[in-house]
This record gives C-alpha cells, sequence and structure tokens, in this order.
C-alpha cells in the first residue's frame, strides 16, 4: 500500500507538472483525484486494512493527497496566469500606428463648377430657375420658334417619349415656362440636365449638363448682353481671358451667336487645347426672338432680351484641362479625388 501511494504521488506530480495547458491539467487532477481516480480508489480500499496499518496509511494517502492538491492548485494559477498573459499579448494593439485611411466625400467637379458659375451670376442679380427634365414638344421646339419639320430639330438627337413629350434637349424651354408665368423684369440662369441621343465618346454623352440664361426688360441690347457674358467669363477663366462673338443661327434669337473665349492655356497663339486656333467656343446667345417673346406674351414692342446657353461639361473640362466627358459620370475615386 505505501509502495503503491508513493507511486502515484510520483505519477501525480510528474503528470501535473507536465500539463501544458489548464485541460491537461484539468485530466490529470481527475485522473488521480476523481471520483474514480487512483488516490481515491486507494482512500476507497482503507476499509480492508488492519486497524494498525489505517492510521498509518490514511495519515500517508492524506498527505499525498494535499501535496497533489497543492501542486494541482499552484499550477492552475501559473496556466491560467500563462493564458491571459498570451491572450493579452495577442489582443494587444500599438495605439501609434498610423490609421486606414479612409476616403473623404468630395463635391463633383461638374457641381463644384456649377456653384461657381451660379454664384457668379446670383453676385450679378440673377435667380435661378428650374424646369422640368421630360418636357413637351411645345416648350422644347414650339415656342422656341422651332416648328414641326424644322431641320433644327435634326441637330438635336431628341429621346421621344410619345409624339408630344421628350426628354428635353437643352435649357432654353425653362426661359419660355419663366416668361409665361413671370412679367419683366427677368433675370434668370436656368442649370440642368439635357438629353440627346448621341453615341459616348470622349466628347458626348447622351446626359449632360447646360447652363441657360435670359434678361428681359425695357431696352435690353446686344451690348448688355456682351458686357454680362464678359465679365462671366473673366471671373470664371480669369481677367486676362478675351471674348469674342461670332455670328451664328439659333432659331429662337435674332441676332445669334457663338462665344468663344481665348485659349487659356497659350493665351490666343495656338495650342492643342484650341487645335491651334487660339480660340474655344464656350456657349451661344443672342437677342431673343420677337416671336419667342409675344408667344409668351410680352410685347417685343416694349420689351426686349438676351438669352444665352452654355455647356456644362464643356467649360469644366476646359478650366481643369480634362480631355475625357467618360470621366465625369464613371465615379472612378482616383480622377474625383483630384480635384
Ligand atoms: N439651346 C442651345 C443649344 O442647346 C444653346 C443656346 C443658344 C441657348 C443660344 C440660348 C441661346 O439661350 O440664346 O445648342
Amino acid at each position: 500500500m505505501k509502495e503503491k501511494l508513493a507511486q502515484i504521488r510520483e505519477q501525480a506530480i510528474s503528470a501535473l507538472k507536465g500539463a501544458s495547458d489548464l485541460r491537461t491539467l484539468e485530466d490529470a487532477k481527475v485522473k488521480f483525484l476523481g471520483k474514480k481516480g487512483e488516490l481515491t480508489a486507494v482512500l476507497r480500499g482503507m476499509g480492508a486494512l488492519t486497524p494498525e496499518e489505517r492510521p498509518v496509511i490514511g495519515q500517508l494517502a492524506n498527505e499525498v493527497r494535499n501535496a497533489v492538491e497543492e501542486l494541482y492548485a499552484n499550477t492552475k494559477t501559473a496556466l491560467s496566469e500563462n493564458a491571459k498573459a498570451a491572450k493579452l499579448q495577442s489582443e494587444k494593439i500599438d495605439v501609434t500606428m498610423p490609421g486606414a485611411r479612409r476616403n473623404i466625400a468630395k463635391r463633383h467637379p461638374l457641381s463644384q463648377v456649377l456653384r461657381e458659375v451660379s454664384d457668379i451670376f446670383l453676385g450679378m442679380g440673377f435667380e435661378i430657375a428650374e424646369g422640368p427634365d421630360i418636357e413637351l414638344d411645345y416648350y422644347n421646339f414650339e415656342a422656341l420658334n422651332i416648328p414641326k419639320n424644322h431641320p433644327a430639330r435634326d441637330t438635336q438627337d431628341t429621346f421621344y417619349i410619345t409624339d408630344n413629350i421628350l426628354l428635353r434637349t437643352q435649357t432654353s424651354p425653362v426661359q419660355v415656362r419663366v416668361m409665361e408665368k413671370k412679367k419683366p423684369p427677368i433675370k434668370i440662369i436656368a442649370p440642368g440636365m439635357v438629353f440627346r441621343s448621341d453615341a459616348v465618346d470622349a466628347t458626348h454623352s447622351p446626359v449632360f449638363h447646360q447652363i441657360e440664361g435670359l434678361v428681359v426688360d425695357k431696352g435690353v441690347t446686344m451690348g448688355d448682353l456682351k458686357g454680362t457674358l464678359e465679365t462671366f467669363v473673366k471671373k470664371l477663366y480669369g481677367e486676362d481671358v478675351r471674348v469674342r462673338f461670332r455670328p451664328h443661327h439659333f432659331p429662337f434669337t435674332e441676332p445669334s451667336a457663338e462665344v468663344d473665349i481665348s485659349c487659356f492655356v497659350c493665351g490666343g497663339k495656338g495650342c492643342s487645347v484650341c487645335k491651334g486656333e487660339g480660340w474655344i467656343e464656350i456657349l451661344g446667345a443672342g437677342m431673343v426672338h420677337p416671336k419667342v417673346l409675344s408667344g409668351c406674351g410680352i410685347d417685343p414692342d416694349e420689351y426686349s432680351g438676351f438669352a444665352f446657353g452654355v455647356g456644362l461639361e464643356r467649360i469644366v473640362m476646359r478650366k481643369f484641362g480634362i480631355d475625357d466627358l467618360r470621366l465625369f459620370y464613371e465615379n472612378d475615386i482616383r480622377f474625383l479625388k483630384q480635384f
């Protein structure tokens, strides 16, 4: 019996000491001290001993149990601390590491320049007007002196919804809507989306933006138009930029002009941006046609007005030197980040 106890003691000690984690330690404890454990079996067998042997063996067995229990408790503390230290180590955060950078949203270049343009006109006393993207043929064409079968309709590849309803091809219909509602003096700009059935390439998109301008009052002249547009262009592109009016034709203005600005890259000498011309076309304009005025209930003998239409994409491309219109609509963060 004594030998058996000594053997158990040794085995238990080496098992407990050898335990590398809490689970093996627990298994070892059960093996020796559990209900069916080896030491428990010895204690259970004490009944078979003689009365002389009993206290001796009993004491010895208790010593073994105490020793094993103590070793178990100490090892458990040590292993728990190790486990905790390992966990802390693995969860350690280096607060001095740089954080992951997030992309902070910015205003789209088209919106940025639209704001700038709007601010320039607001500063000159203009108000902002709006009209629907889905428009009646009447407002998009008819009231602008472009009757059915007029050749000007062919130049604007229109998305028709029905014979009478279409996606507006220009922001000019807003002029008519404003003049129908409001008596002069009128001084508005109307920014918005326009639609043309064009194939997509570097300079064409079926959806783009225009900014319409309209001024109607007594005694408005072509000189007012020139002054307004010159102020606008110089504020947008810089004081050195020169403006040139070229005769043109639009059905809703008479006379009509296309407006060029001196190339802000080469200053007018000729370069790849202005294709060697020294000038860049940026908008269409003119004096509102008397027919358009009278169609809206404004007496052309009493009032006159000027109007203009600017392509937003174009002026943004020129402002930032962007050579492909598609970049505006692809939402590539590497492009958008640059503005
Ligand atoms: N609506 C014309 C276009 O889309 C641009 C334009 C030209 C607007 C002359 C005007 C204007 O108001 O007077 O091509």
